[in-house]
């Protein structure tokens, strides 16, 4: 892997914590927090050239509601407050089911054609691969229809300060222009991180809301919170 001579991007805190990067291997250190936007100067610039893989529209599934939550999620062994633990369901899949329970949403998850590596540090380096290639990882399931919707719920994992390479792969593959488009994370202590502003860059013609970010770790927690501030979008 290569990722060892690339990296030393740090996890973006939200707090006073900071987490390593994967590349860093197992340990939560106290680095200096990093703004969101003010990513290190390691950080990938997305010059690279990379991937060009792209996902198809194949049966698209019927818009049955105003609203859509669309994710991605993986499972399997993951980052756990400097320790790890094994997901047998990903902690942003929970919290987009907490948001189309809350509004009647249609769900569609984003499932990777090459399935990411179940360990966890292996993951990292295929992630940050993915980001130094510019890289658009193929999705396996079909593309939403997402005419019959206004409202475009996307949620992610934090990997490596943004969102998961697939996730730009879905975002180009369907048309979200006119669309109001609200990012959601759950994360290992990055917040959101860019993906709002990452959206917003590469959707110019949809409006990006704020969002709302959960530690990973605390999702299953999370219910009222998430439900009480995705009614509070619709209701705004
Ligand atoms: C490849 C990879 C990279 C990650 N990078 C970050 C990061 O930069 N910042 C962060 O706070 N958490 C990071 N994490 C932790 C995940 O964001 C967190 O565990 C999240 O809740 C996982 O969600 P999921 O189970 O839906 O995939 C990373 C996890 C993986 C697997």
């Amino acid at each position: 892997m290569k990722s060892m001579e690339m990296t030393r991007r740090a996890f973006v805190a939200a707090g006073a914590l900071a987490l390593a990067g994967c590349g860093q291997r197992n340990e939560f250190v106290n680095e200096d927090v990093v703004a969101p936007d003010s990513m290190p100067d390691d950080v990938d610039d997305g010059t690279a050239e990379g991937g060009t893989e792209t996902a198809e529209t194949l049966d698209p599934a019927p818009a049955t509601s105003g609203t859509l939550v669309a994710y991605y999620s993986r499972a399997d062994e993951n980052y756990a407050d400097g320790g790890r633990e094994w997901l047998e369901v990903g902690h942003t899949k929970v919290m987009a089911g907490y948001i189309a329970e809350a509004l009647g949403a249609d769900t569609y998850e984003i499932v990777p054609t090459q399935a990411y590596p179940e360990g966890y540090d292996d993951c990292c380096d295929v992630a940050l691969q993915e980001q130094h290639d510019d890289a658009r990882p193929a999705i396996a399931n079909a593309l939403p229809d997402i005419s019959g919707y206004d409202l475009v719920f996307i949620g992610c994992p934090i990997w490596w300060g943004e969102e998961p390479m697939i996730v730009r792969t879905f975002i180009e593959g369907v048309d979200l222009a006119g669309k109001t488009v609200v990012p959601f994370t759950t994360h290992g202590g990055s917040g959101l991180g860019s993906v709002p502003s990452n959206l917003q860059t590469a959707l110019p013609d949809a409006q990006v809301l704020d969002g709302y970010a959960v530690a990973g770790t605390s999702v299953d927690g999370a219910r009222d919170e998430v439900v009480s501030w995705a009614k509070g979008l619709v209701q705004a």
